[in-house]
Parts: C-alpha cells; sequence; structure tokens
C-alpha cells in the first residue's frame, strides 16, 4: 500500500517514514530540500534496507502537485509534514509562512478531492491551545488565539480540513504534537537545525560537544516548582509511530467522526532544568548554563492528557526523556564526527 509522506526527509517525516516501512508500507516521499538533505534518504535506506522513492518538488507548486497526483493515483494514504517551522521566522516573515503553510495544504487537498476516498495526517501542534488553562491539557481545551503566523497556520490549517472533509470523501487525522525529541536509535538520522538552534534540546547537545559556549535558560521566575518552564518532550521514534497508528485507523474505517484530533505527548511534564539534568545524566558531563530573562511567547507550561490516543488509538509513548535524551546525545555526537571528516 502506498503512502505519500510529504516533507519526508524532515526530522519527524523521516522517522516516520522508517516505521512505515518498517510495518510494511510503501513510502513515496516529496520534499522540496528546503530544510533537509538527500543524505536523509540513505539513512531510511540503511536501517530499512529499503529506499523510499522520492521525489524533489515543491509543494507550493500548484501544477506540480497536480502532476504528482496524476503519475501516483493508486496512493492510499498522505501524511502531510511539509511546512515551514521556525516561530521566530514566522514573524518576521508571515506572508514566507501562510504561502509555504496554506497554500500547500490546501493544492494537497484539491487533489484529494478529487480522488475521493482519501486518507489525510495533518502535522498540527500543541501551540494551538496556547497557554491553556487546566494541565494536562485535553484536546476539547479551547484553542486559543495564536502568538506568531507560524502557530496560526496550525489553527487555519486545521480549520482548512475540517471544512473540506465536511463536504468531501477525505478522512482526516489531526496530530497535536507536543515536544518531539531524539534521534533514531541508529544514529542514522535525527534532528538537523540550520544554523544556531531556537529549540532547547539541539541546543543542550551543540552544547554539549562544545558547539556553543553555554546554554541559555529562559527564565527561573515562572510558577512552576523550579521557576523554568514546562513541557511535554516526546521521543521522535513514539511520535513516528503515532502516525502509523493513525493512518491504519483511517485506511480499517475505524474513524467515528470524519475528522479526529488527538494529542501526541507522553503525558509527563518536564522543566528546563530537569532537562539539563537529565541529560547531563546521560551524558555523564556538566553542562554549562546560565539563567536569563524569558523569552518573548513562551508558555508557563504545556502537557498532553494522552487518555484519547491510549485509549482510541491504542497507542501510548513508551520512551522515557532521558532515553530520547540519550539518543539525541548519541546523534549530536555522530554528526560532529561527520562533518569533522568531511571538513
Ligand atoms: P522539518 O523542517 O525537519 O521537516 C519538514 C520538511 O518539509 C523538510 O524536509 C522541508 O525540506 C520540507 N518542506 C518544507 N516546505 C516544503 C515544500 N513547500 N514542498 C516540499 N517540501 C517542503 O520539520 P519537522 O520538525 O519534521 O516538522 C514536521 C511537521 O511537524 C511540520 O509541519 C511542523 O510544523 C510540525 N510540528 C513540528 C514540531 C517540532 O517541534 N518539530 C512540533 C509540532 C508540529
Ligand atoms: C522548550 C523550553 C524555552 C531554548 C516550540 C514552538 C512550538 C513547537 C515546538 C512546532 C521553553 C526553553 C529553549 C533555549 C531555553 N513547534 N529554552 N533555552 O517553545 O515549547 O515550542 O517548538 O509546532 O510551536 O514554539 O520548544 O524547544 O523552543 O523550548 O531555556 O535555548 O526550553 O523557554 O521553556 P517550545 P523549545
Amino acid at each position: 500500500m502506498k503512502i505519500l509522506v510529504t516533507g519526508g526527509l524532515g526530522f519527524i517525516g523521516s522517522h516516520t517514514a522508517v516505521e512505515l516501512q518498517n510495518q510494511g508500507f510503501d513510502v513515496v516521499i516529496v520534499d522540496d530540500l528546503s530544510n533537509s538533505s538527500l543524505d536523509v534518504l540513505d539513512g531510511i535506506s540503511r536501517i530499512t534496507g529499503k529506499t523510499p522513492i522520492f521525489e524533489k518538488l515543491d509543494l507550493r507548486e500548484k501544477n506540480t502537485v497536480q502532476n504528482f497526483f496524476k503519475r501516483h493515483s493508486d496512493i492510499s494514504g498522505v501524511i502531510h509534514f511539509a511546512a515551514s517551522k521556525a516561530v521566530g521566522e514566522s514573524v518576521e516573515n508571515p506572508l514566507m509562512y501562510y504561502e509555504n503553510n496554506i497554500s500547500s495544504l490546501v493544492y494537497l487537498l484539491q487533489e484529494l478531492e478529487k480522488k475521493g476516498n482519501a486518507n489525510f495526517i495533518f502535522s498540527s501542534s500543541c501551540t494551538v491551545y496556547g497557554q491553556a488553562e487546566k494541565m494536562p491539557i485535553t484536546e476539547d481545551a479551547p484553542v486559543q488565539q495564536a502568538i506568531s503566523p507560524y502557530g496560526n497556520t496550525k489553527q487555519i490549517g486545521e480549520e482548512i480540513i475540517k471544512d473540506v472533509v465536511k463536504v468531501s470523501d477525505i478522512n482526516a487525522v489531526l496530530l497535536r504534537y507536543f515536544n518531539p525529541i531524539g534521534a533514531h536509535p541508529s544514529a542514522e538520522i535525527g534532528e538537523l537545525p540550520i544554523g544556531v538552534p531556537q529549540n532547547l534540546v539541539p541546543f543542550i547537545t551543540q552544547t554539549g560537544i562544545g558547539l556553543r559556549q553555554e546554554l541559555s535558560v529562559f527564565g527561573d521566575d515562572y510558577p512552576t516548582p523550579d521557576g523554568t518552564c514546562i513541557r511535554d518532550y516526546i521521543h521522535v521514534v513514539d511520535l513516528a509511530k503515532a502516525h502509523v497508528v493513525a493512518l491504519r485507523r483511517l485506511l480499517e474505517k475505524k474513524n467515528v467522526e470524519k475528522t479526529e484530533v488527538f494529542n501526541v505527548g507522553t503525558g509527563k511534564g518536564s522543566s528546563v532544568l530537569e532537562v539539563i539534568h537529565a541529560f547531563e545524566k546521560v551524558s555523564q558531563q556538566k553542562l554549562p548554563y546560565k539563567i536569563v530573562g524569558r523569552r518573548e511567547g513562551d508558555v508557563i507550561s504545556a502537557y498532553a492528557n494522552t487518555d484519547k490516543a491510549n485509549k482510541v488509538l491504542g497507542w501510548k509513548a513508551e520512551s522515557t526523556l532521558e532515553e530520547a535524551l540519550s539518543s539525541a546525545w548519541k546523534w549530536e555526537q555522530k554528526i560532529r564526527k561527520a562533518i569533522k571528516v568531511n571538513s
């Protein structure tokens, strides 16, 4: 069965491509390589023993998307990861984000609407909840006014999908990811941030390896037990597996609503200092860090209630924070060695 994975050479898409191939699906990846490299395809092949079909294409080009579906009329499901995801960049350049994250989605849905009997999985984000009133966050918590254009593209994306599903033969699952971290345990694929990482874990591992002098902890005066912000860090392999389970539910027509929404997290909140200490434990070294002021736009706390995914999908995150950090550390060590050898 052929599954289209858009953005399949990116961080989460590549891990999902691995899980799909491991479970016998035929994977077709499209990616414009704007935030990934072709080496990732080799990584997926080395892990699974199989090279997915790959087409380098830009989903912002409507004709290209139309032509793709003419050539691949036998796609049974689409998992749509392709998007731009840097929150700060989206504030600087909102139109770039609306064009990439919204146009691509619309063009894909137009083709699926024509095709009929289509299954669609969308990468949404816990960012849609903003600062939720109650922890842990359930799927029925209100969606709050987005703080950034990036966050807004996820909210608008969800609305577009719900509207289209109502009037077409498309069934959809919206997966709201919490904070994905880590890498494949083989260290063949992982996260590859371009430039200075904005996210906590890549900044920690790059500091651990000596690429950055020290980590800045953004605020220790929040109303949390140790004063630092709380997030739900989920191992990317667990997250990837959630996609396969959701896809099967759609393919087997087990969904009870035409659009279903699931939180994908561990259900456990960890503070920034807890993440630092867990990293120090797995890497057996001290991490240089200093406390600085709060980062604009950060919510105090966000962690998932995962009951719905547990009960309805029969999916549960398996890895601990330490296991996820350990895989991220193994990956960081491997890529830095590879970069040194090649330079
Ligand atoms: P990523 O940047 O690693 O992967 C996205 C991939 O899409 C990249 O390989 C990029 O080259 C490709 N791409 C972007 N625009 C494209 C286009 N127009 N045409 C074809 N390919 C295009 O990001 P990721 O971390 O793997 O995130 C995947 C999805 O999950 C995104 O939609 C993101 O918004 C969402 N998400 C990510 C996180 C996170 O923290 N990483 C959290 C919640 C949601
Ligand atoms: C985690 C915690 C920071 C870096 C972002 C996006 C969100 C989603 C996931 C896609 C926070 C602190 C961080 C650093 C720090 N992406 N931190 N020093 O902010 O929860 O979410 O990525 O949908 O939309 O906003 O993740 O990893 O940036 O931060 O102290 O150098 O680490 O303040 O408390 P965040 P993050």
